[in-house]
């Protein structure tokens, strides 16, 4: 389910600053003079798999350290993004409560700046702690059903935000009909502009269905309909672009957490959008990585 949180006013982030014992030393960007917004410019983040134990080393590695890296790293874009996206696995492992604590407090420091935040779960999180986690006004959006969607949209391109997680726990992921029957609908209610799939969850296949269980019926949704350009998923904590038979682009965000394979890339993936296509670009957390800065440019499929 996305969670979307608006920008904090200085009055609320003074209030959940108190309520959350969050720094007063972000306080401050709130006064400072905002950068120009982009509002092409987006920022995509994945599997941070955020613990209760800011400490905790997995893999090798220390989440809450690589999340305040990117997150440190995207505030000095020269421009505002218009949004950060986030698609799932926010949490370490069950979604335990205080592991939002501790995320709702890194996402302190981005709120503060200006832009939304849109936050979809994955196989690692859990709803109920997930909302729980987060002071009431930071739900005002929240839908009464398990299954909320979500449509963002922009100048260039409309960005569907699906809910992929069936199970905490467990690794694959579903839909289900009525969150399809209500991106179709959508969909044909926005032809005219490009639009974008997020979802935490891989295309799974037939022998490897550790990714989304349904994944022929949202090919059967998203292929048809030309406006539709890309799916941008992660859960494989690996970072991949590739586009289907279809002319789709399959993009697979790296994790900002760990890695499964010792060489691949940890971080964080900034957009640029066009009305023809977009720009990726990736900023690794090891600015030594061999794939720092990479630039990935996609062309749309015709529509
Ligand atoms: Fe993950």
């Amino acid at each position: 389910m996305p969670i979307h949180l608006p920008p904090v006013t200085r009055r609320n982030f003074l209030k959940r600053s108190l309520l959350a014992g969050a720094s007063f030393a972000l306080a401050p960007r709130l006064w400072a003079a905002r950068r120009r917004t982009n509002p092409n410019s987006w920022v995509l983040f994945s599997d941070t798999h955020i613990a209760a134990d800011t400490a905790k080393v997995v893999r090798g590695i220390n989440m809450a350290a690589h999340f305040r890296t990117a997150a440190k790293e995207l505030l000095t874009l020269p421009e505002q993004p218009a949004a950060f996206f986030l698609t799932g696995d926010c949490a370490l492992n069950s979604g335990e409560p205080d592991d939002y604590f501790q995320l709702a407090g890194l996402l302190g420091q981005l709120r503060g700046e200006g832009f939304p935040l849109h936050i979809g779960l994955g196989n690692h999180d859990h709803r109920e702690h997930f909302w729980a986690g987060l002071p009431p006004e930071d739900a005002a959006q929240r839908a009464v059903t398990d299954r909320q969607v979500a449509l963002i949209k922009a100048a260039n391109v409309n960005w569907f935000m699906l809910d992929s997680l069936e199970t905490t726990l467990q690794t694959p992921g579903l839909l289900g009909k009525d969150q399809l029957d209500w991106l179709a609908k959508s969909l044909d209610a926005n032809r005219r502009k490009p639009a974008v799939i997020l979802v935490h969850h891989n295309p799974g296949t037939r022998e490897n269905i550790g990714g989304l269980k349904d994944t022929e019926a949202l090919l059967g949704v998203i292929r048809p309909r030309r406006q539709v350009k890309a799916w941008i998923f992660g859960h494989t904590h690996t970072w991949r672009t590739d586009p289907d038979e279809s002319g789709l682009h399959l993009i697979n965000l790296p994790p900002v957490a760990y890695v499964f394979r010792p060489n691949d890339p940890a971080g964080w993936v900034h957009a640029t959008t066009r009305r023809d296509g977009m720009q990726l670009e990736l900023r690794c957390i090891d600015p030594a990585h061999k794939n720092h800065g990479q630039m990935v440019d996609l062309k749309w499929r015709s529509s």
